[in-house]
């Protein structure tokens, strides 16, 4: 038997945790045991509870309740927790997921305990620094000993930094192990579609609606990029008559209230069109999905799904880690601004893509991924 210890803190990161522990406990339970940390970074309970409770992830073994806070103050909480939990459970390996502080304090905590990582998620690029999720996400991959990557670009990224393609075991994060497996957010998707849930109060016959969610800092942090998402959304709904809905990250809605006063929030508040909420749980995020006409949302878990479930997907950023959903005319890049978003939301209305090849893996990258940890730990 061994023993992983997996670090979660922020939304999807919960999300991704729920395949593995669910191909811990179905196929694996004889040769992985599971110990989980929650970093608190996601604390609301539209944020975190609610996916435990709904997608049957077990309740975390610890909860370093570390909640939100400037980067540094923030990550040098997690990476004490960590290293107290790593030096007390002694795990084989530890698993991290996608790119956020929380993936980052787990990276430097075991890193310098000599604790191997496997990091899924991995290779994945923006080639934009600003991003704070870029800089966590290469400094996770170089202390890393296995490294899942879910796409062919993720994997090739690994290689034109200098992974080397085939390594022979004993891995140890001199000796890294990289690996094209697919993504467990697919798994995700395929096993809890049919349970997909519409939220209370989104009418059932409305497939014809705008999904947006937006919470990157590039564009929460700056008015002038914000403004310009909202209104397009808000000029194209009242033109179009299309109703939009937008569950709103807790960073996204903290932003909106300082500016009540804001003639664009108050236009958007008055077009009945325009359906503001709270962030919905994993069920509900999928049924709108499942039945949007078009998305919107600079997230990068979105943007998959959006793939997955054969949706358009406008990206309001100026770049995707993603490429594959673009060069497959799936996804437009349009940046925050104002005119390419309506020239898209446009063009995706009148000509929906028809074409979305598999390029997530089978659905059974979770499994995969155990199969590999346990393989490497075995001595
Ligand atoms: C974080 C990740 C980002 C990921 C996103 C997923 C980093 C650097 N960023 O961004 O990569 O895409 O999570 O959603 O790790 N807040 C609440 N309640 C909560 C959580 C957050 O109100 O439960 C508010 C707080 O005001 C907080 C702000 O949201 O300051 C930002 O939260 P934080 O976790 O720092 O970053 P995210 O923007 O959520
Ligand atoms: N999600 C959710 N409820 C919401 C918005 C998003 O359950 O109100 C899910 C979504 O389905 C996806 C994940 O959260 O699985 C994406 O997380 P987020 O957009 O916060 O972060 P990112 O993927 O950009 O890191």
């Amino acid at each position: 038997m061994i023993k992983i210890l997996t670090v979660i803190g922020a939304r999807p990161q919960i999300i991704k945790a729920a395949a593995l522990s669910r191909a811990v406990r179905n196929n694996f339970s004889q040769g992985i045991e599971e110990v989980i940390v929650h970093t608190g970074q996601h604390y609301d309970e539209n944020m975190s509870q609610v996916f435990f409770d709904e997608l049957g992830i077990p309740q975390p073994d610890y909860n370093l309740a570390v909640g939100s806070g400037m980067h540094g103050v923030q990550t040098a909480r997690m990476i004490e927790g960590i290293e107290e939990i790593l030096i007390a459970e002694k795990p084989d390996f530890l698993v991290l997921y996608g790119d956020t502080n929380s993936t980052l304090a787990g990276a430097i905590a075991a890193s310098k305990l000599h604790i191997p990582i496997a990091h899924i998620e991995a290779g994945l690029r923006s080639f934009n620094k600003t991003m704070p999720e870029e800089i966590n996400r290469i400094m996770c991959d170089h202390a890393s000993t296995l490294l899942f990557s879910p796409t062919a670009t993720g994997f090739s990224n690994l290689l034109l930094e200098g992974f080397e393609a085939h390594t022979t075991p004993p891995y140890t994060s001199d000796n890294p192990k990289i690996y094209h497996c697919g993504d467990v957010m697919y798994d995700n998707s395929l096993h809890f579609a049919e349970i997909a849930r519409r939220p209370v109060g989104v009418e059932a016959d409305s497939e014809n609606f705008i999904l947006a969610t937006i919470h990157r800092d590039s564009n929460t942090d700056n008015p002038e990029r914000l403004s310009n998402i909202f209104s397009a959304l808000n000029q194209f709904s009242l033109k179009h008559q299309k109703q939009v809905i937008m569950p709103l990250h807790p960073r996204t809605a903290k932003i909106l209230e300082k500016k009540p006063g804001a003639v664009l929030y108050k236009q958007i508040t008055e077009n009945t069109l325009f359906r503001i909420t709270p962030p919905v749980s994993f069920l509900e995020m999928i049924w709108l999905e499942k039945h949007a006409a078009v998305v919107l949302t600079d997230s990068g878990g979105v943007q998959k799904e959006a793939y997955f479930f054969g949706k358009p997907c406008i990206i309001a950023r100026t770049e995707t880690e993603w490429t594959e959903i673009v060069e497959a005319g799936a996804g437009i890049i349009t940046d925050a601004e104002e005119t390419a978003i309506i020239k898209a939301l446009e063009k995706f209305s009148k000509d929906p893509p028809q074409n979305f090849p598999p390029v997530f893996g089978d659905g059974k990258a979770a499994g995969f991924i155990c199969s590999e940890i346990l393989k490497a730990s075995i001595k």
